[in-house]
């Protein structure tokens, strides 16, 4: 079977190598293989992001991720979420058809709830609808394309697994394959990516180490790693460190065997082997964020690419809608 992928990126803060490695790595390299869906997931920001401004920029720098990361948008279909209406059509559908426990289930409203509970608040303090249905858009933006494949970091698995409840909910119901029930595509280097102070990468806990952070910044940056207080002459453990763990994300078999000797023959300071990632994620990283800046200077020519995108997608989306209507009863 020709399989479909999708994924959405959420322009909310600088991308960084969590969001990378989770999900436009693995997505770009599926995009080899299957017919794939990209896009700026702009709609689910709005729940948190509310100056124009930076919803503006962050999503335009999304895109410009996109394209420097070596997605080519003749193969892939390229686009941003608001650009595609029919979407929010779906959405609507769609909420009609999810139970609110599955909701009241979804991690993340469970956590946000959970810390109005420790700060004395209401359950419900400071969440809007956004948040709480959030599930249900990301349902709409995967299940309008017919979607098999969700590429996406850990975190986000639980989404693609009330999509899949919600389309075969309704399959049941009208008693037909109305939507493909899609499956998240996780990746083992998808897994958690440790931050900057050895809890999990997230612009939460702002730890992160933004992809395309010019060399300076991301020389600092590597620098403010916390390390523990061993001397340069100690034998050092590289399990566990949080530079070993993620120098071993993009460093090659023999360099992660060497700095692990260098680790435990001691003689090595913290600042030596910050260097040793700088490098690593450097090489990683230097021309994709030539590119990146490059896009970012000349933005028409992201937009030019969204544009043919939306085109693409708003054909196979309406399409797709006509036959909804018609089997619910809406045409
Ligand atoms: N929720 C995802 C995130 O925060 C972004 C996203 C929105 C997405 N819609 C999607 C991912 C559909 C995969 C498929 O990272």
């Amino acid at each position: 079977m020709n399989k479909t992928v999708i994924t959405g990126i959420k322009p909310t803060g600088e991308v960084h190598i969590g969001n990378y490695l989770g999900a436009i790595k693995p997505a770009i390299e599926l995009a080899k293989k299957y017919k794939a869906s990209y896009f700026v997931a702009d709609y689910h920001a709005l729940n948190t992001e509310h100056n124009a401004e930076n919803l503006r920029r962050q999503s335009l720098n999304v895109a410009a991720t996109w394209l420097a990361c070596g997605l080519n948008p003749d193969e892939v279909i390229f686009y941003r979420q608001s650009d595609v209406p029919e979407t929010f059509e779906l959405n609507t559908i769609l909420t009609n058809f999810t139970a609110k426990g599955l909701l009241n289930r979804a991690h993340a409203y469970k956590a946000a709830v959970d810390n109005n509970r420790a700060n004395h608040e209401a359950d419900d303090h400071h969440i809007n609808m956004g948040l709480y249905s959030y599930p249900v858009l990301m349902a709409a933006d995967i299940l309008l394309f017919d979607s098999n494949l969700v590429p996406v970091g850990h975190d986000q698995q639980q989404h693609v697994e009330i999509a899949a409840d919600i389309a075969q909910s309704i399959n049941h119901l009208y008693g037909k394959e109305l939507f493909t029930v899609p499956e998240p595509y996780l990746t083992p280097e998808g897994q958690t990516i440790v931050g900057l102070d050895g809890r999990k990468m997230s612009k939460s806990y702002n730890n992160v180490i933004p992809l395309f952070a010019e060399s300076k910044r991301l020389k600092k940056i590597i620098n403010s790693i916390k390390t523990n207080s061993q001397e340069v002459h100690e034998p050092k453990e590289p399990e566990g460190c949080t530079i070993f763990t993620l120098y071993r994300l993009f460093a090659g078999e023999s360099e992660v065997a060497g700095l692990a000797s260098r680790y435990r023959a001691g003689g090595m300071g913290w600042g030596e082997a910050k260097a040793a990632l700088y490098e690593v994620i450097e090489r990683e990283f230097a021309a994709k964020r030539e590119l990146f800046n490059n896009y970012i200077q000349n933005p028409h020519l992201v937009e030019t690419h969204l544009q043919q995108g939306a085109v693409k997608a708003r054909s196979l989306a309406t399409n797709k809608l006509k036959q909804l209507r018609k089997a619910i009863g809406i045409d």
